[in-house]
């Protein structure tokens, strides 16, 4: 999947975070169990990495598990742990061919043992890849991330080794599950909700968001470049005016 004709090569955002919405939606269309939806949103999974791996894209986090989607019905949750355990162990070979690094932020430890064993063989077995970053959410909750990380912040200056003063954005960001990975460039929620539960609250201040009505399932090469393609059209202002923009 080379880099289309309509994208600026020049142009390819560092990292893209996407909301895989609809999956349940787009099942239930079809009269078929959520399930479903799922299973063929890994198709969707399996393409989106092709993509942003072939297209120069750094860094891909997609949200697969939110610290809420625990609240779902117990077999739906088993239902997908056990495609997660699946995607890992299929995949494993192909991340290393293609040179991809597996990474993830979340509270895994909440995890089935056995998914949790092969995140972290697949993690150990792609740590020194370097094209793309593949970084899943699982178990992931923004305000959660933040808890945790006014807890070790605070951890720190109890015990003398922070300063107060020291308590900075690099700081907050060294504390949080992404510490080390730009901040995304691009947000994309497929599924037609207009909201970000939950998902990088700290990360995404800046991020560019993209909505779109198309279900997880069928968002492909061509919902994907499509995005992309709005994203080098706005203008990132960062609070400043666009004269200051164009003027360099
Ligand atoms: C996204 O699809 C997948 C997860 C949240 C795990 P949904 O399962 O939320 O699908 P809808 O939103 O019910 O259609
Ligand atoms: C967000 O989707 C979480 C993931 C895509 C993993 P949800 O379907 O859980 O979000 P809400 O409940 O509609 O806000
Ligand atoms: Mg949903």
């Amino acid at each position: 999947m080379p880099v289309p004709d309509t994208l600026d090569q020049l142009f390819i955002p560092r990292h893209v975070a996407i909301i895989m919405d609809g999956n349940g939606r787009w099942a239930k269309r079809q009269h078929k169990p959520r399930l479903y939806g799922h299973k063929v949103g890994v198709d969707s999974v399996q393409e989106i990495v092709e993509c942003a791996t072939e297209w120069g894209i750094e860094v891909l986090t997609l949200y697969a598990f939110s610290t809420e989607n625990w609240k779902r019905p117990a077999d739906e949750v088993g239902g997908l742990m056990g495609l997660l355990k699946n995607y890992l162990q299929k995949e494993l070979s192909r991340m290393v061919k293609n040179d991809i690094r597996l990474t993830c932020i979340g509270d895994i430890e909440n995890l089935p043992t056995d998914v949790l064993e092969v995140l972290r063989n697949t993690m150990q077995e792609t740590r020194d890849n370097r094209k793309l970053t593949l970084n899943l959410a699982l178990s992931y909750g923004g305000r959660a991330e933040l808890i945790r990380a006014v807890k070790n912040i605070i951890n720190k200056v109890d015990s003398g080794r922070l300063q107060i003063d020291e308590i900075d954005e690099r700081l907050i960001d060294s504390q949080l599950y992404t510490a080390g990975l730009p901040d995304p460039d691009l947000l994309i929620r497929t599924g037609g909700e207009a909201r970000l539960s939950n998902f990088l609250l700290w990360q995404a201040s800046y991020a560019e968001i993209y909505f779109t009505d198309i279900m997880w399932p069928e968002f492909r090469q061509a919902a994907f470049t499509r995005a992309i393609i709005e994203y080098q059209g706005r203008e990132r202002r960062f609070g400043k005016t666009s004269a200051q923009i164009k003027s360099g």
